[in-house]
């Protein structure tokens, strides 16, 4: 992946909760080839605050048929991208922003006649309303069952727009609405999505299913939770699709690692054709932050390990990840890694974020 970013313009700023904006952006003819996506995507946002260089990653919402392009934002305490698209983005600003991306995705099939089982919490449902829009509109056959949980009714996103397609695919949505903070007069709605939860909701909603697909989004612990229950209940890892945000995701230092190798690399960086050697030593510098220090325009969103849009490949030599919450098992094995999470394991490593 290349880093390239376009300049967008936002074409519709709405205020869907208190707290939640959503944005829509106008692509411009030129480049609508490159801004393509499949539902669960995200796109990467960057502009300037206060001289400072902010990227955030947000899913996209809409549905790709339907040829719009929003994303929503959450204000979270303190952040710094969402703090200022909440209060200061409107109609007609613009944004840079990468084309679509992203592992946690939904391809329809036509002919399909499946059960999905959706769950979400707060935001997490921007890209599960994509899914969700996506397998009712173009999986005639498909049935799905969606939990979304959030404190409480004012707090619900895109609330209009669920009830909407709840009355119109009455026969094949259900949704199940959880909150922490309100009653709902069922104690199962009542309280936060985690084992126990998920448990007593599987028991209650979907014993009788054969689910085929499970797609969830929202904070680590809730989606970990989950996934594990559905383990439980013998559906495959790979029908079970997880998508992390508001992660409490800790860098961990190579210094405080005990095991780790300790000695210095010479890397070869690829992109766009070019090639680029740097040194990274053992103090625990990742490869994206090296290749950063060099001045190297590299792709990053959420230097996390979550978003992968810093993922390359690795065409000689080893490294290690800390943590990896994007790339799917075959990707590991084709040898791609998150370059953001990468620390060498032997003394040259060549790679590449065009292969
Ligand atoms: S920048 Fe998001 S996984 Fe590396």
């Amino acid at each position: 992946m290349s880093s390239d970013f376009y300049k967008l313009t936002v074409n519709k700023a709405v205020k869907e909760t208190d707290d939640c904006v959503s944005l829509s952006f106008d692509i411009p003819e030129e480049i609508k080839d490159k801004f393509g996506f499949i539902s669960g995507q995200y796109l990467t946002l960057k502009t300037t605050i206060n001289g400072e260089e902010v990227r955030r990653s947000y899913s996209l919402c809409s549905e790709p048929s339907s040829g719009i392009h929003k994303v929503a934002i959450k204000r979270v305490e303190g952040g710094l991208f969402s703090t200022y698209a909440n209060e200061s983005i409107k109609n007609g600003d613009a944004l840079e922003c990468m084309p679509p991306s992203g592992n946690f995705k939904h391809i329809p099939e036509p002919q399909a006649e499946k059960n999905y089982v959706l769950f979400a919490a707060g935001s997490g449902i921007t890209p599960i309303l994509s899914i969700l829009k996506s397998i009712l509109l173009h999986e005639s056959k498909s049935r799905v069952v969606l939990f979304y949980g959030n404190k409480g009714f004012h707090s619900i996103i895109f609330r209009e727009e669920i009830e909407s397609l709840k009355n119109r695919f009455i026969d094949r949505l259900s949704v199940i609405h959880i909150f922490s903070k309100e009653n709902l007069g069922n104690p199962l709605q009542k309280g936060r999505i985690d084992k126990i939860k998920c448990e007593n909701l599987y028991k209650a909603f979907l014993t009788n299913t054969d689910i085929d697909g499970v797609y969830i989004c929202g904070p680590e612990q809730m989606t970990l939770d989950i996934r594990d229950v559905m383990l439980e209940k013998e559906i495959p890892n790979e029908s079970i699709h997880l998508e992390l945000f508001g992660t409490s995701i800790k860098k961990e230092s190579k210094k405080d690692k005990k095991d780790g190798p300790s000695f210095d690399s010479l890397i070869t960086l690829k992109m766009d054709g070019d090639e680029y050697d740097f040194p990274l030593n053992s103090n625990g510098e990742n490869v994206l932050d090296a290749a950063q220090k060099i001045g190297l325009d590299v792709p990053f969103a959420c230097k996390g390990g979550v978003c992968c849009t810093c993922k390359a490949k690795i065409m000689e030599g080893s490294v290690s990840m800390d943590v990896n919450y994007g790339l799917e098992p075959d990707e590991i094995e084709a040898g791609y890694v998150l370059t953001c999470q990468a620390h060498p394991t032997t003394k040259n490593v060549f790679i590449s974020f065009d292969d």
